[in-house]
């Protein structure tokens, strides 16, 4: 039991070392809901957001200020009306607006002043006025025209963290209020980004809320984990006409990814460290929408090898998969495949090619810590496509211990004398593996 907790660890030490060396220099823009700044861990996440600065990643941060605004609006008894979701900023209300934007703004100043960090509260967004639409005048609301990437370049170079509160101004210095979401994702596209965030106060992207389409990656406590922009766009059609605020976010998340952010996420801000789970593990805690490669399945090269072995060790020492060693895997390097995730190797499997038209699937197996994200699945999948390519007619496995996971993809138990003679030589009787079998002549894939 300590030496699997010993290999956890190891690994997540791993796996911040990849991020952060990725992440060193790169751009991380956060929208934080307002209603996050009351979360009990808010300050644990600004001192997280801080040592990130610290060691290099470039953070920004763009409070919503909207439940606030409502807030002082009412305190100050000064109406304000709704145009679908858009706030009318009136010429009474637009003090009163940009008094609690800057209040929301100077709440993290001064926390992350307590930690250490510089920040700097900027007027880097220029804004124009929306004008009167369809009859309506939105007087001193206004949208983004650009954000001034050159002074904001040049406080991120110093070190400093910006933050920019819910306003604008025009070239003549009006001010303006703006939507803190369409801010964010000015500043991730100004300055190409590497992730943009949004972190809100609901329980993302969770099945009994959504219709989901099928196949999706998700987390053990029903979360979908990633999707790609194709999948995403699935989500928002089938969606379509939920007023569930997450699926705004999604729609942001897109085009964010669409217009060149690597990465966009919806995280439930208020669970402890989310933040940092969602940058430096590659399970994370959130939904991520990805727009470059992210996981592959792809050949097992010789620089793969330690990592392969790492993941059959254990496997190996309990007797669910027969031993191999550094030699057996280079001298068979072109049967095996990997699964791999942002540069992590988290599963791999093989198919050895027998003659007779058939092939052995084996060696398969998923970091326990990935279990149940489909990697198991689609590696099995990936090694039957390539036994169909090979033009192989049967696929078969020798399993102890994994008979139902096999049963349940479409596998066949078969007898002895159905393997090619090869095969037959070697079975060890003393292992006494059952056998299971795929016939592949008119079949492309395993069942989903
Ligand atoms: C079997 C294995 C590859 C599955 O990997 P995975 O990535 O978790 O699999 P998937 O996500 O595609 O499928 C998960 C489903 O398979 C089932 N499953 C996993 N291991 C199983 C096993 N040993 N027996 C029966 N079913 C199993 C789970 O119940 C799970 O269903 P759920 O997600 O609805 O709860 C993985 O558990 C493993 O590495 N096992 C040890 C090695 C091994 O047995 N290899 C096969 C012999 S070559």
């Amino acid at each position: 039991m300590d030496e699997i907790k010993h290999r956890e660890q190891v690994d997540l030490i791993r796996e911040v070392f990849y991020y952060q060396s990725r992440f060193d220099g790169k751009t991380i823009v956060l929208k934080i809901d307002y209603p996050i700044l009351n979360a009990p861990h808010f300050p644990q996440l600004l001192k997280d957001l801080a040592m990130l600065r610290a060691t290099g990643i470039e953070i920004i941060l763009v409070p919503g200020a909207k439940e606030w605004i409502d807030a002082v609006l009412k305190e100050y008894d000064t109406e304000s009306e709704w145009v679908k979701d858009v706030r009318i900023a009136t010429q009474d209300s637009i003090p009163f607006i940009r008094m609690a934007a800057f209040d929301v703004a100077n709440r993290l100043m001064t926390l992350l002043t307590a930690f250490q960090a510089n920040s700097v509260i900027g007027n880097f967004t220029r804004a124009r006025g929306l004008g009167v639409v369809e009859g309506v005048d939105f007087q001193n609301t206004g949208r983004v025209e650009k954000i001034l990437k050159e002074p904001l370049q040049q406080i991120l170079d110093q070190g400093m963290i910006p933050i920019f509160p819910c306003i604008g101004w025009n070239a003549a210095g009006k001010p303006y209020n703006l939507s803190s979401d369409e801010i964010a994702l000015a500043v991730a596209e100004a300055l190409q980004a590497e992730k943009l965030f949004f972190v809100t106060d609901s329980d993302g992207f969770m099945d009994s809320r959504f219709s989901l389409p099928p196949g999706l990656v998700k987390n053990s406590d029903g979360r979908v984990a990633r999707l790609s922009l194709e999948e995403a766009q699935e989500v928002l059609t089938l969606n379509a006409g939920n007023p569930d605020p997450d699926l705004k976010y999604l729609d942001l998340a897109l085009k964010a990814c669409k217009n060149g952010t690597e990465r966009a996420h919806v995280v439930d801000g208020r669970m402890e460290g989310a933040i940092l789970r969602e940058i430096f593990s590659n399970l994370g805690i959130g939904t991520m929408v990805y727009g470059n490669d992210y996981e592959s399945i792809r050949p097992m090269k010789t620089t793969d090898i330690g990592d392969v072995l790492r993941l059959m060790q254990p496997l190996m020492e309990e007797g669910i998969l027969i031993k191999r060693t550094e030699d057996d895997l280079m001298s068979r390097q072109g049967d095996f495949v990997v699964y791999e995730i942002d540069g992590v190797v988290h599963a791999c499997g093989a198919l050895h090619d027998f003659g007779q038209g058939q092939g052995e699937i084996a060696a398969i197996a998923t970091n326990p810590n990935y279990a149940h994200l489909s990697m198991g699945r689609k590696i099995l999948s990936y090694l039957v496509e390539k036994a169909v390519k090979q033009t192989m007619t049967r696929v078969f496995v020798l399993t102890t211990r994994t008979v139902d996971w096999f049963e349940q993809l479409g596998f066949v138990e078969a007898p002895l004398d159905s393997l090619p003679e090869k095969k037959q030589q070697t079975y060890n009787h003393a292992r006494k593996s059952r056998i299971f079998a795929l016939e592949l002549k008119d079949r492309k894939t395993i069942k989903s």
